[in-house]
C-alpha cells in the first residue's frame, strides 16, 4: 500500500472542518494522515479539539511576527520540521502571500463557504441572501495568489429557503462542508500524488 500523505491542517477558529478531516483520516485506507494542526491564533478552540484527538496541535501566532513574510517563514519552518507534504486550510483566516503559495503550489487547498466563483472573500451567506439567490453552497479549491481564485476541486449546492437567515443558512452549509471536505481532500491528493 502507498504511504499516506503527511498532511497539515491550518485553522484559526472552532475547527469543525478540521475535525471532519481528522475523522476521515482515522480510516487507514484514507490517503492522507493528519500529521499536525496549526493555528495562527493561540486561543483557537480547534487546537484543543485536535490535541484531544491525539494530533500534534501547535500555534504559530501571526501577532508575534513583524510582517506577513516573517510569519509565513515560521509557518513554513513548522511544516518542514514535520515533513509535511500537503496542506488543507480549514477556516484559516490569514491571506497567504505569493511567496508561501508558490512554495506549496499544487499541495495547498482551502474550503470556502460559497459557490465559487461567486462571493469570494467574507460574508458569503449574507451576500447570497441579499442577492436573492436560490442556492448557496461551499467549494474546495486549490489555493493560488488570488484570494479564493484557484481551480475548483469539488462543490456542494445548498438550497436557500424562504425563511433563511444568515445563521440558519450558515448552519446548513456547514453541515454539507463537513461531508464535502474529506471527499475533496481525497480526490485532490489522488489527483496530484498519484492515487
Ligand atoms: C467554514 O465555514 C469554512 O468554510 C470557512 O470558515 C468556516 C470555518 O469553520 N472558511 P470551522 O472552523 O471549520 O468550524
Amino acid at each position: 500500500m502507498r504511504p499516506r500523505v503527511r498532511t497539515a491542517i491550518l485553522i484559526s477558529g472552532r475547527g469543525s472542518n478540521m475535525m471532519s478531516l481528522v475523522k476521515a483520516a482515522q480510516d487507514p485506507d484514507y490517503p492522507a494522515e493528519i500529521s499536525c494542526v496549526i493555528s495562527n491564533r493561540p486561543d483557537a478552540a480547534g487546537l484543543q479539539k485536535a490535541a484531544t484527538a491525539g494530533i500534534d496541535a501547535i500555534s504559530v501566532d501571526h501577532k508575534a511576527f513583524p510582517n506577513r513574510r516573517a510569519f509565513e517563514e515560521a509557518l513554513d519552518g513548522a511544516l518542514q520540521d514535520r515533513d509535511i507534504q500537503f496542506i488543507a486550510c480549514a477556516g484559516f483566516m490569514r491571506v497567504l502571500t505569493p511567496w508561501f503559495v508558490d512554495r506549496w503550489d499544487g499541495k495547498l487547498i482551502n474550503i470556502h463557504p460559497s459557490l465559487l466563483p461567486k462571493y469570494k472573500g467574507l460574508h458569503t451567506h449574507q451576500r447570497a441572501l441579499e442577492a436573492g439567490d436560490s442556492y448557496a453552497g461551499a467549494t474546495v479549491h486549490w489555493v493560488v495568489s488570488e484570494v479564493d481564485g484557484g481551480d475548483i476541486i469539488d462543490q456542494v449546492k445548498v438550497p436557500i429557503l424562504d425563511d433563511d437567515t444568515h445563521e440558519s443558512l450558515q448552519a446548513r452549509v456547514l453541515e454539507q462542508e463537513l461531508n464535502l471536505y474529506p471527499k475533496a481532500l481525497k480526490s485532490a491528493i489522488n489527483s496530484t500524488l498519484g492515487g
